[in-house]
C-alpha cells in the first residue's frame, strides 16, 4: 500500500495549517490561562459569599437512624446545617415520576446507597469554619450487608435496557470451531477522572425565582435545564456561567447532587454559597470509569482471517441508577468477520453511579479486543499490523454501510514508521539492552464521529473585530482556537481580530462538550455563520473589496453586521457509518529484576478527518495518550470490600502519570477531510486519543517479556 504522508510533524512549533496555508494558531486563551486571568468556577468574587462543606455517610448500605447537627450548628460562623430532616423539599424531586431508579436525590430520605454519600451540608461564613463544623456532624445508622465487589457478583449481571440486547451476526460463538483460537478474560479496575480543577459551584439567588451559578460543567445549557427542572423554574431564570473549565474528561457531563445542594443552601441562607469538592469527594461525587470484567474469544484460520468474534462484558452501576456504556460495541465494528456475537450485562452494587470517562465503553472494550488481537497474532505468528490488515473492514461489518471516511490503514503505516516497527522482534522477550527488556506494541481505536446542532452568532464590528458567540464550553481541547481557525479561513482575517465568547447559557445554544462532537458540530456552525456573513458583505460591497469589512460598514453607516445561524447534520447520517480512527504504538522498557515498566516512546496517529487547529489537536492527542498510559500502568481506585470504602481516595495513593513517567509522545494525523460528515471535513478526536492506548502498552509489555497481563493496571507485582 502506498500513501502520501500528510501527517503534521509531531513536535514542531511552526506547524502549518493546511486549511489556511498559514502557521497554526496558538491557543486563543493560552495567555489568560498561564497568567491566571482565566477565571474558574470557584474563583469569582461574589459579594457576601458563604461556604459549604459536605458530610458523607460513613457506612455503605443502610438507613440513617439519627443525625446530630447541634454541635455543628453551634460552632462559630455556622449559618445552617442541611440534612434530609430539615432541608426544604426540592420541587423537581417531588414531581419526578416515582420510578424506583434515577439520579441520586440529595437530602431526600434516610437511605444510604454507598459509602461517602452526602448526608449533610454545613454552611458557614468561612471555608475553614464550615470545614471544622463538618467534622462535628455525627450520625448513627442501621446498616445492612453491602456488595461492592463486581468479581464476586458477576452471576448477578442483568440486561438493563433495550440497547443492551445481545448482538449476533452470522453464527454465535463461531470461534469455538476455528483452527486457531484465543479465549481470555480481561479486567479493568475503577478509574476516576480526577481533572486538575476540583468540581466547584457558586450559587446565588438573584430574586425570588432567579438563580445564577458559576459551576464546573461540560454543558452550560444542560446545567441550565437540570437546575431549572430541579427547582421548577423557567430555564431562562437560571443563568449558568462556565467560560473556563480545568479538565473534566466526562466528570462534568451532568448536574450532580452537590450542585443542587449548593443552589438549595443558597436559598436557605439567603446568600451566595460556594461549594468546592475536596479531592476525596471527587472519588465519590462525580462518577468514574466502572470496574469491568470482559471475555474476548477470537477464532481464525491459519491465513489469519477471523472466522468468529465473541465479546462478553459485565460492568457495574449503583443500586439507584443504571449506567451503561458500549463496552462490546467495538467488537461489532472493528474487523471484517462473518460471525460476531456480543453480550453486555450490568451488576448493581453499593457504589455511586459511574459516568462516561474519556472513550466511554470503547476505551474499556478496546483494551480487551486489542489485547486479544495481539494474542492471536502470536498464536498465528503473524505481525500484529499484518493481522489487522488481513481483517481490515472496508465497510461497516455491523450493517454493511459504507464509511463516510476511513484512513486507518494510512494511520498504521505512519505509526509503524515513526516507532521503528521494523526493529521489533516477533519473538517476545528477546531484546535486552542495558539491562532492560525492550518491547514494541500497537493497538487501534475507534469512536463515532458525531455531529449535532449548534447555533453561532458571527458579528463583524466597526473596528474590524469578528465576535463569535455560542453557548459551548471549552473543557481544554481548544474549542475556541478551532473556532477561530475556521473563521480566519472563511473570513480571511487574522486570528487576533477574532473574539470568541463561550461558556454562558444566555448565548445561542450548542451541545454539551462530550462524545467528541464539538469540533465537527460547532466548527460547522462557525463555518456556516461566517460564510453567510461574508455573503452579506459581498451583497453590500458595491465597488468595494468585499473583504474590506470596515470600509463596507462605514459606507453603509452600520456599527456592526451580524448573522445567527443554526447548523446541523442531515440525511447523510442514515446512509453512512461515521467513525474516527486511531492507532497507538509503544516502545517500552521492562526491568527484569524489579518489574518496572517505562514507556520509552509513544506514537499516536489519528484519522480525525481534517485537522482544524493543528497545535491544539496535537496537544489533545498527547493528553489522551498520557491518560491511556495512566490507565495501563497506574490508575486504580481500590475499595476495601469489608467496609465498602475507598482506601486510596487521594493523589498520594491513586497514581496518575507525572512528567517523569511520560517520555516523548508524538501525535500524527492522517489529516484527510471527511467531505460527507460536514462542510469542514472534521471528525472528533477526544475519545480516540485514549481508546486503544492501554492495549498498546500491554501488548508492548508482552513483546518485551512474554508475560501477558490481562488485568489493569500493569504494576510491577504482575510482572515478577
Ligand atoms: Mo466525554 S467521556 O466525551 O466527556
Amino acid at each position: 500500500m502506498k500513501v502520501k504522508e500528510t501527517a503534521i510533524p509531531g513536535n514542531h512549533n511552526l506547524m502549518p495549517d493546511d486549511r489556511t496555508g498559514k502557521s497554526a494558531l496558538s491557543r486563543v486563551d493560552g495567555r489568560l490561562k498561564v497568567t491566571g486571568k482565566a477565571k474558574y468556577s470557584a474563583e469569582y468574587n461574589v459579594k457576601d459569599l458563604v461556604y459549604g462543606v459536605m458530610v458523607g455517610s460513613s457506612v455503605t448500605k443502610g438507613t440513617i437512624k439519627s443525625i446530630d447537627t447541634k454541635k455543628a450548628e453551634n460552632a462559630p460562623g455556622v449559618l445552617s446545617v442541611l440534612t434530609y430532616l430539615n432541608a426544604p423539599k426540592i420541587p423537581g424531586y417531588q414531581a419526578d415520576n416515582p420510578s424506583p431508579k434515577g439520579p441520586l436525590k440529595i437530602f431526600y430520605n434516610n437511605q444510604v446507597y454507598f459509602n461517602g454519600q452526602p448526608i449533610a451540608l454545613v454552611v458557614a461564613d468561612t471555608f475553614e469554619r464550615a470545614l471544622f463544623a463538618s467534622t462535628l456532624v455525627t450520625a448513627t445508622y442501621d446498616t445492612e450487608a453491602h456488595q461492592t465487589n463486581l468479581l464476586t457478583n458477576l452471576d448477578k449481571g442483568v440486561s438493563t435496557r433495550r440497547e443492551d440486547k445481545d448482538f449476533v451476526k452470522g453464527q454465535a460463538n463461531a470461534w469455538q470451531s476455528a483452527p486457531v483460537k484465543v479465549d481470555a478474560e480481561y479486567i479493568i479496575p475503577t478509574e476516576v477522572h480526577n481533572p486538575m480543577e476540583l468540581h466547584a459551584i457558586i450559587a446565588r439567588w438573584d430574586a425570588g425565582d432567579k438563580v445564577s451559578v458559576y459551576t464546573k460543567t461540560q454543558g452550560v445549557k444542560s446545567s441550565q435545564r437540570s437546575i431549572a427542572q430541579a427547582f421548577k423554574l423557567p430555564p431562562d431564570n437560571v443563568q449558568v456561567t462556565a467560560p473556563f473549565v480545568g479538565g473534566a474528561f466526562g466528570s462534568a457531563l451532568r448536574t450532580w447532587p452537590h450542585e443542587i445542594a449548593a443552589v438549595l443552601a443558597s436559598k436557605v441562607v439567603g446568600k451566595p454559597v460556594k461549594l468546592v469538592l475536596s479531592r476525596a469527594d471527587m472519588f465519590t461525587s462525580v462518577g468514574y470509569r466502572p470496574f469491568t470484567w470482559q471475555k474476548v474469544s477470537l477464532g481464525a484460520g491459519a491465513d489469519g482471517k477471523l472466522t468468529g468474534i465473541t465479546h462478553e462484558a459485565t460492568g457495574q452501576s449503583s443500586v439507584y441508577e443504571d449506567f451503561t456504556e458500549g463496552v462490546v460495541n467495538i467488537s461489532q465494528l472493528m474487523y471484517a468477520c462473518p460471525n460476531i456475537n456480543t453480550r453486555y450485562r450490568l451488576v448493581s452494587l453499593n457504589v455511586n453511579t459511574p459516568t462516561p470517562m474519556r472513550g466511554p465503553g470503547e476505551a474499556t472494550g478496546a483494551f480487551a479486543l486489542e489485547s486479544a488481537m495481539d494474542e492471536l497474532s502470536y498464536a498465528l505468528n503473524i505481525d500484529p499490523i499484518e493481522l489487522r490488515m488481513r481483517n481490515y473492514a472496508e465497510t461497516d461489518p455491523s450493517n454493511n454501510k459504507p464509511y463516510s471516511s476511513k484512513f486507518l490503514a494510512e494511520a498504521y503505516k505512519i505509526g509503524a514508521e515513526k516507532i521503528g516497527w521494523t526493529e521489533r522482534s516477533q519473538k517476545p522477550g528477546t531484546i535486552l539492552q542495558n539491562g532492560w527488556h525492550i518491547g514494541y506494541g500497537m493497538a487501534a481505536g475507534m469512536f463515532g464521529a458525531h455531529r449535532s446542532s449548534s447555533t453561532v452568532t458571527a458579528k463583524m464590528q466597526a473596528d474590524g473585530t469578528l465576535v463569535l458567540q455560542t453557548a459551548v464550553t471549552d473543557i481544554g481541547p481548544g474549542t475556541g482556537t478551532a473556532m477561530a481557525s475556521v473563521a480566519t479561513g472563511v473570513m480571511d482575517i487574522p486570528a487576533d481580530k477574532i473574539k470568541i465568547v463561550l461558556g454562558d447559557s444566555s448565548l445561542p445554544p450548542s451541545p454539551t462538550q462530550g462524545g467528541s462532537q464539538i469540533a465537527a458540530t460547532v466548527g460547522s456552525a462557525v463555518h456556516d455563520a461566517c460564510t453567510e456573513l461574508k455573503e452579506k458583505f459581498k451583497s453590500m460591497a458595491g465597488n468595494t473589496d468585499p473583504a474590506d469589512y470596515i470600509k463596507i460598514l462605514k459606507q453603509q453607516g452600520l456599527d456592526h453586521l451580524e448573522v445567527t445561524t443554526t447548523s446541523k447534520s442531515g440525511p447523510e447520517q442514515g446512509k453512512y457509518s461515521m467513525y474516527s480512527w486511531s492507532v497507538h504504538f509503544m516502545r517500552v522498557l521492562v526491568h527484569p529484576a524489579t518489574g518496572v515498566v517505562k514507556i520509552d516512546k509513544a506514537i499516536s496517529v489519528a484519522d480525525a478527518g481534517q485537522i482544524l487547529s493543528p497545535k491544539t489537536a496535537r496537544s489533545q492527542m498527547i493528553g489522551g495518550t498520557i491518560m491511556g498510559i495512566g490507565m495501563a500502568l497506574m490508575e486504580e481506585a481500590v475499595i476495601d470490600h469489608r467496609y465498602g470504602r475507598l482506601v486510596n481516595n487521594n493523589f498520594a495513593d491513586y497514581h496518575v502519570p507525572v512528567q517523569a513517567d511520560i517520555p516523548q509522545v508524538e501525535a500524527y494525523f492522517v489529516n484527510k477531510a471527511d467531505n460527507i460528515l460536514n462542510p469542514i471535513g472534521a471528525k472528533g478526536m477526544g475519545e480516540i486519543a485514549t481508546i486503544g492506548v492501554a492495549a498498546a502498552v500491554a501488548n508492548a509489555v508482552y513483546n518485551a517479556t512474554g508475560k501477558r497481563v490481562r488485568e489493569l493496571p500493569i504494576t510491577p507485582d504482575k510482572l515478577l
